[in-house]
């Protein structure tokens, strides 16, 4: 099994360090445009193998797509960070040009390749690659939900005094400030619901620091986050290339499902060997249709951007 992650950046490097620490793969390629950068990190990861006891073959490639050939799951992480003060959406005009390119020279070497995107603005570069490459909706899967939801997890963590593991959460729609919505109605401690455990301030702080949860990252780090988007990555590789079916919040494709259609968003679905397999459809009451549909709106006009690039 072969998995390839393109951009060696801080987001990259932590998920295939995290994929080689989980074995996922036999064989990993680190891909990035500036020259040694992969292959150094790539040696990195590697000088860790003896000391914690993975096999995985990591390589670095310097562009070179070829090595990425035979590749199950690939993973798009390249692109600009956003730096404090910036929104997910202000890196579309560099980013889409990026991955537009990145996804086509993959699938050039890797025709079934399953794509995962974490370039941003994620939800509009999830849709990008889907226009752009043509492929099957099933093999394109935007990561933005499943970091969203560790992040929600984490928030509820630390007004509950649980453990994050414990928590059942997910975070719907974009994967942007104001357009991710906590399904707090939804989440349950070991299937008790929170919202019986929490009072209605307490609920009303935790969904608005997740929402900034990257921002206030970015704000305290200088640069974006990588530890938790980086492990976000690699549990959907995982969950992909084990065929577990484990459900996440992903943004993919949706034709009609939650009331939307041409547009990639953010709905919990299964995650196999095939990519994302099923949507399954939480009976959303009013107000978090309502959510969800602005949230759309937001994603949609982004999208229409790319029409002007
Ligand atoms: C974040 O939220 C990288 O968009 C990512 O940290």
């Amino acid at each position: 099994m072969k998995v390839t992650v393109v951009g060696a950046g801080a987001v990259g490097a932590t998920c295939a360090d995290n994929i080689a620490r989980k074995e996922l793969a036999e064989e990993l390629v680190l891909l990035d445009i500036k020259e040694g950068v992969s292959e150094g990190k790539a040696q990195d990861i590697m000088q860790s193998a003896a000391l914690l006891g993975f096999d995985t073959r990591i390589t670095g490639s310097t562009n070179d797509y070829s090595k990425t050939a035979g590749s199950k799951v690939v993973v798009i992480t390249s692109g600009l960070p956003r730096k404090p003060g910036m929104t997910r959406e202000e890196l579309i005009g560099v980013n889409a040009g990026i991955v537009k390119g990145v996804a086509e020279n993959i699938l050039k070497h890797s025709p079934d390749a399953i794509i995962i995107v974490i370039s941003n603005p994620m939800d509009t570069m999830t849709y990008l690659a889907l226009q752009a490459t043509g492929l099957p909706k099933n093999r394109i899967i935007g990561m933005g939900g499943a970091l969203d939801s560790a992040r929600f997890r984490y928030q509820l963590s630390q007004h509950l005094g649980c453990s994050p593991a414990d928590l059942n959460a997910l975070v719907i729609g974009g994967h942007g400030d104001t357009t991710m919505i906590p399904l707090i109605r939804f989440a349950t401690w070991n299937s008790v619901p929170v919202t019986e455990l929490l009072s209605a301030e307490q609920q009303a702080r935790i969904v608005a620091d997740t929402m900034v949860g990257g921002a206030t990252l970015t704000k305290l780090i200088g640069t974006s986050a990588w530890y938790a988007p980086g492990a976000a990555g690699a549990a959907m590789v995982e969950s992909i290339i084990r065929d577990e079916k484990k459900l996440f919040s992903c943004c993919v494709s949706l034709e009609g499902e939650y009331g939307q259609k041409d547009i990639c968003l953010g709905v919990p679905v299964t995650l196999g060997k095939n990519g994302w397999e099923k949507i399954i459809d939480f009976k959303l009451n009013a107000d978090e249709q309502a959510l969800f549909d602005k949230s759309a709106a937001a994603v949609r006009a982004m999208n229409d951007v790319l029409k002007t690039l």
